[in-house]
């Protein structure tokens, strides 16, 4: 006899199959019963019958208590009505590890309970939907970047460099070499790969101490950093907006039940599609003004500006051209304006912000040296930095992406701790 995963049942239509879970509700009529067990790949209902089943098994069924984990055996039947599609009539069942006070019950808790619970709570039916969207971006990232040649070069979490701001970083000691930052960013390490490769990415956990309480940071996320030798900031917001839509558009083709279970309303999903719409920082922040915010020329815009400027669009905005002031040493002065850097943020719209910050690096040795002291840097650990300007500097850019905010737009959740299975924010370490 066979033993099969959930997903696979509809095979076996007819036939007397294994399957192995762990328990979501059981109700009994005390004439008929049923069980609803789920495996990870999806949910199926058991059926027993008092009267074709003798005593011993009909008192191991009454038993079971939520997050029982068993292996049933029965004959499976199509049934739409029932909970995945499939109905199980058993003949058998063994429990392999009981579960006495399941802390996570149908009713409501709070979410700071769940996420002390967060090892448990992601059985649900809602985690592991999200997770499994989760899944399907991380995949498709791989999958676009590979149909386009790009090699994946893994940069280091433990540097010696800052990457973005002094501000935010995590450090330890690092044996006699004094301190070592975690990664904010591996795009330092990114720009060196392309000039050996010409396109690369990197796609691994960062890192930010930020004090930041938002629905829109976590202390460890992951960052996908694409690095495109000979591209400019023009290329690069073409790349980001044909990137940006396939990676939506494989969420919605192939997680449709997942999106339909997080009761993700995927109509603003379809919309995006390049070209997106481009406007920069300086038409950016007079459009605020009219729209009631009191940003002024050389402030960032903070994520209530966002907000009210992505909601002008049908699909996510490039915002270009920012003050050099509000953003990173290593973005590329704007010739025609040298108050402000070739870097672009993009915004998702619906309220998520930001998902994306890019540019065109800096390329000239003087110039990013100057930065690099105007920022207060120690212009000894960028020497190897330094380099990629001194041994044929070329015109190159790339962006980021932040995977867990990207999540939470597709699926549409309210916080973006719930689109990684273990969150890292300042008051959660554990579990
Ligand atoms: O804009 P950021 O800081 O850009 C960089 O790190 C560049 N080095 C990227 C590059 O050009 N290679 O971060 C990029 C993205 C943000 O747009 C956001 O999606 C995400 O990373 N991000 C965070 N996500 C969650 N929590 C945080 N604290 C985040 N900080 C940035
Ligand atoms: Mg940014």
């Amino acid at each position: 006899m066979a033993t099969v995963r959930i997903s696979e049942l509809g095979e076996f239509v007819g036939q007397q199959v294994t399957v192995r879970g762990w328990v979501v509700t059981t109700r009994s009529s005390g004439k008929i019963a049923f069980l609803v067990l789920r495996d990870g790949t999806g949910l199926v209902q058991g059926v027993l019958a008092r009267k074709e089943v003798d005593d011993a098994l009909w008192e191991r069924f009454a038993g079971l208590t939520q997050e029982t984990a068993l292996a049933v055996t029965g004959t499976v039947r199509a049934d739409a009505r029932a909970p995945g599609g499939f109905e199980l009539t058993l003949t058998d069942l063994a429990v392999t590890g009981p579960s006495t006070d399941f802390p996570i019950t149908p009713k409501e808790h709070g979410t700071s309970y769940l996420f002390e619970h967060r090892h448990l709570w992601l059985r649900s039916r809602r985690q592991v939907a999200i997770a499994r969207v989760r899944h399907e971006v991380v995949q498709a990232i791989r999958d676009f970047f590979y149909a386009r040649d790009f090699v994946l070069v893994d940069t280091p979490i433990l540097t010696g460099s800052i990457g973005e701001e002094a501000g935010n970083l995590f450090s330890t000691d690092y044996f006699d070499l004094g301190k070592a930052y975690l990664g904010q960013t591996g795009q330092l390490y990114g720009e060196a790969a392309a000039a050996a490769l010409g396109r690369i990415y990197c796609f691994g956990p960062t890192f930010r101490a930020e004090k930041s309480k938002t629905r829109r940071h976590l202390t460890e996320f992951w960052m996908v950093e694409p690095e495109v030798a000979f591209n400019d900031s023009d290329d690069n917001m073409r790349l980001q907006e044909d990137f940006v839509s396939y990676v939506v558009g494989r969420a919605v083709e192939r997680r449709g039940a997942e999106l339909r279970e997080l009761e993700r309303d995927t109509s603003p999903l379809e919309r995006v599609q390049a070209p997106f719409p481009r406007i920069s920082y300086t038409d950016a922040v007079a459009k605020l003004n009219t729209l009631g915010s009191d940003i002024t020329w050389g402030r960032d815009l903070g994520g209530d500006d966002e907000t009210l400027l992505a909601r002008e669009y049908d699909r996510p905005v490039f915002v270009f051209n920012y003050p050099r002031e509000v953003k990173a040493f290593y973005m590329k002065e704007n010739p025609d304006d040298p108050r402000t850097v070739l870097g672009n943020d993009c915004l998702a719209p619906e309220g998520y912000g930001e998902i994306i910050g890019g540019s065109q690096r800096e390329d000239d040795y003087d110039r990013l040296l100057a930065r690099i002291v105007a920022q207060g840097l120690d212009p000894q650990a960028y020497g190897w930095y330094l380099d990629l300007r001194r041994y044929g500097t070329f015109v190159h850019s790339g962006f980021g992406l932040g995977l867990e905010r990207t999540v939470a737009w597709i699926c549409g959740l309210s916080h973006i701790r719930e689109a990684i299975a273990f969150p890292r924010q300042i008051h959660r370490l554990f579990p």
